[in-house]
């Protein structure tokens, strides 16, 4: 089934002779389930695409669609609540609220929607996490990897249909960067979960399903692994 559909979706910046074309006219559908790699040189427009399957901008041209919603055609509040559910995003600097420790900020996607986390599922997280013995602890007490673990888990506190994430081992050193991809693939098997992940790393892009190659805009190849991929 069709998870995400994007159809001759475009986004410009700017107008007149400082008119940007970040993306011009991609389409592409993702399956339930894939594992997919974007890639591209800086400026490609990777991160735009990525902001756009979220609802986070919007196009100047074209469609996304998420489990056949037309994502811009809702009103700004329901996308917000829609993406809550639906979207887990995990970015290369972590937005980890400074104030609310692990625990605190895992759950809040949760919270601020009024809802009861699961705790069983919550416990089972922050452990996959290894993060168990640094629930309480603030950001600002935390490494760096540590962090992105908790962005992580914060990204997953929803088990969203959708996991987008860019550059989420930018930062890290590959130990590290390792672990995260481990995590995002086992809650893919684990899940069903879907997972777009911008990456300039070429080793992670040869272990997913399937990577889009994003130049100047545009869709410039769209390959998919022969292996099993995750
Ligand atoms: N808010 C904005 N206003 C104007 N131009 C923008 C804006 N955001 C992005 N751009 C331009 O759009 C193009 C695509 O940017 P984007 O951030 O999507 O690239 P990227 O592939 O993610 O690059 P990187 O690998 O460096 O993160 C670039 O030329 C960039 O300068
Ligand atoms: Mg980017």
């Amino acid at each position: 089934m069709n998870v995400i559909s994007v159809d001759g979706l475009s986004k410009s910046y700017g107008k007149g002779t400082t008119q940007v074309n970040a993306l011009q006219d991609v389409s592409f559908q993702v399956n339930q389930g894939e594992f997919v790699a974007v890639v591209g040189a800086s400026g490609s427009g990777k991160s735009t695409l990525l902001h756009l399957l979220g609802g986070l901008d919007k196009p100047s041209g074209g469609y996304v669609h998420i489990d056949g919603e037309n994502l811009y055609a809702f009103k700004e509040k329901e996308r917000a609540v829609f993406r809550r559910r639906k979207i887990g995003f995990i970015f290369q600097s972590y937005n980890l609220i400074p104030v609310l420790n692990v625990e605190e900020n895992i759950q809040l996607p949760l919270l601020l929607d009024h809802r009861q986390p699961d705790k069983a599922y919550i416990n089972d997280l922050i452990r996959t996490l290894g993060l168990h013995e640094r629930r309480k602890h603030l950001p600002s007490e935390l490494s760096g990897g540590q962090q992105q673990r908790v962005a992580i888990g914060r990204a997953l506190a929803y088990r969203p249909a959708i996991i987008l994430a860019d550059e989420p081992t930018g930062n890290l050193d590959s130990a590290n960067g390792r672990e995260v991809i481990e995590l995002l693939k086992l809650s893919v098997r684990q899940y069903h979960q879907t997972v777009i992940i911008i990456t300039h790393d070429m080793n992670i892009a040869a272990e997913a399903d399937r990577v889009l190659h994003l130049q100047d805009g545009r869709l410039q190849s769209d390959t998919r692994s022969l292996g099993r991929g995750v």
